[in-house]
């Protein structure tokens, strides 16, 4: 069997714990390079002062992973940069919030070439590669560039932004042409593809063909949609465990009868969380009755503190979670539980199993685990609802949530009315079709699904030389 290569820029090694306090992609992607060997490239999340390009390599429960660290240019330039300033606010239709340095278009090109001249040697003749998400798009490019002719294909995890926004990108045309260096390319959403393909055809003269080649001149890459899911039986498993049952029997005690609507995020602006708190005080104020008998725990941890937009949208939560807690709480009851800090998966699958509403509601989202993550903990006699954004790439599968438009307070306020109120036998229905396919489009039938397009793929030059 083929080896696999994973490259992403973030690298999670498993710990073996099983306490867990790894997340999905790192379970799935660990269970891939045990089934095909392998390894896992990227970066250490470790900043020296000047780039060696040395390989730290490490084997866990199984896994090699091999990381390198950068330096403090290529963190403010690639990740924080072009990575998290630029791609990341324009996939997510924050064009508003897009800034388009020449220095980190540089950073980016930079670090991708590091990525390739690094990981490039470690690539043997037969392997297949897998590249991961934005911060890597020209990583297929630049590695062809040094002779790989291996089957290489991508993911990308976030959004494909609409053609018209992504034209305000300066070097829109570079990075799209540079997935054509890829074999297979995979979105999440048949949504994400379309837009792919729109770019591709109206901007490129690409045609596409039947079997998903998109083809332009003498290149060709195949695009799928293929959503990611979760690991949905040992997140069942989490969920029956003892840390779980401890968390749902403290969440309980502490909710003295209250009904729980959580919410959990990475503290994002993509997440659309100022307006889930403005739709939430929409509903204390349009149900006076519901006061002393409902709270939101919000769990927003911290994330990419050193960028401005991040910074800016922890303080309006701040403000406005202080604002609504003001106006609404009483001396025994406080309608915002708003806590900035990480748990372990099984202390939030304990969490989620408390809350009556899974309250899910990104302006923008490539897919969302959190909406599947809340869905598998639920005891199945007596199921919570999930609230999904019509905008989240879950949305697509989970066609039975309560779909909302996360910019309308008013949506918010009445499917937040319509999931307190709602009969058992409805919750079971609609939970069981969620469940259903949660089980099914799980963690594992995704990196199946991608991988076996990848083998599939025949590239003439592979072909040809067989
Ligand atoms: P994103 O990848 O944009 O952060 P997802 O919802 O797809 O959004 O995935 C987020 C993952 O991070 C989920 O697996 C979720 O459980 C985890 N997560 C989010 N918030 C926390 C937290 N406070 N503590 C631990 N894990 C968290
Ligand atoms: C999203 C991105 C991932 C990223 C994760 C956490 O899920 O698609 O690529 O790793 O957010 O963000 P961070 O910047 O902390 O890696």
């Amino acid at each position: 069997m083929n080896r696999l290569i994973i490259i992403s820029n973030r690298v999670q090694p498993p710990t073996g714990a099983g306490d867990g306090s790894q997340g999905g992609l790192a379970v799935a992607l660990s269970a891939a390079l045990r089934e095909y060997s392998g390894l896992w490239f990227g970066w250490s999340g470790e900043i020296t002062e000047e780039f060696t390009g040395h390989i730290n390599f490490q084997r866990n429960d199984g896994v090699t992973t091999a990381t390198i660290d950068l330096e403090e240019q290529d963190l403010d330039e690639y990740y924080n940069g072009y990575a998290n300033r630029t791609l990341w606010p324009l996939f997510h239709y924050r064009v508003d919030l897009a800034e388009y340095e020449r220095q980190f278009a540089g950073g980016y090109e930079r670090v991708n070439t590091r990525f390739a001249e690094t990981v490039g040697p470690l690539i043997e003749e037969e392997d297949l590669v897998w590249v991961h998400d934005y911060h890597l798009i020209p990583l297929g490019r630049e590695l062809r560039k040094r002779g790989c002719r291996n089957l290489i294909g991508f993911f990308l995890h976030i959004p494909w932004p609409p053609t018209p926004l992504l034209l305000s990108l300066p070097s829109h045309r570079e990075l799209v042409d540079s997935l054509f260096d890829y074999d297979v390319i995979g979105f999440q959403t048949t949504d994400w593809l379309e837009s792919f393909l729109h770019y591709a055809t109206h901007e490129m003269g690409a045609t596409v063909e039947e079997n998903g080649d998109v083809v332009v001149g003498e290149r060709r890459v195949r695009a799928i949609a293929c959503p990611i899911g979760i690991d949905a039986e040992n997140f069942v498993a989490l969920a029956h465990g003892d840390i779980a049952r401890e968390t749902c029997v403290r969440m309980r005690t502490s909710a003295t009868g209250r009904a729980m609507i959580i919410g959990v995020d990475r503290l994002d602006y993509s997440k659309g969380l100022e307006e889930r708190f403005l739709g939430y005080e929409r509903f204390l104020s349009a149900h006076p009755e519901r006061a002393g008998h409902v709270f939101l725990l919000q769990i927003a941890p911290p994330s990419r503190g050193e960028v401005q937009s991040y910074q800016e949208i922890r303080g309006s939560l701040d403000s406005l979670s202080g604002r609504i807690n003001g106006a609404f709480a009483d001396i025994d009851w406080v309608p915002i539980r708003y806590v900035n800090r990480g748990y372990s998966r099984a202390v939030l699958a304990g969490a989620y199993r408390a809350a009556r509403v899974g309250l899910v509601t990104p302006l923008r989202d490539g897919m969302n685990l959190v909406a599947k993550e809340y869905v598998a903990a639920q005891d199945p006699e007596d199921p919570g609802v999930l609230i999904l954004s019509s905008f989240a790439g879950a949305a697509e599968q989970l066609t039975e949530a309560v779909l909302v438009n996360p910019h309308s307070a008013e949506e918010i306020c009445d499917a937040l009315e319509q999931a307190l109120t709602m009969p058992l036998a409805e919750r079971k229905r609609r939970w069981r079709a969620l469940m259903d396919n949660v089980m099914r489009e799980d963690v594992m039938w995704w990196r199946r699904t991608f991988t076996a397009a990848l083998t599939a793929f025949s590239r003439p030059s592979v072909a040809d030389a067989a």
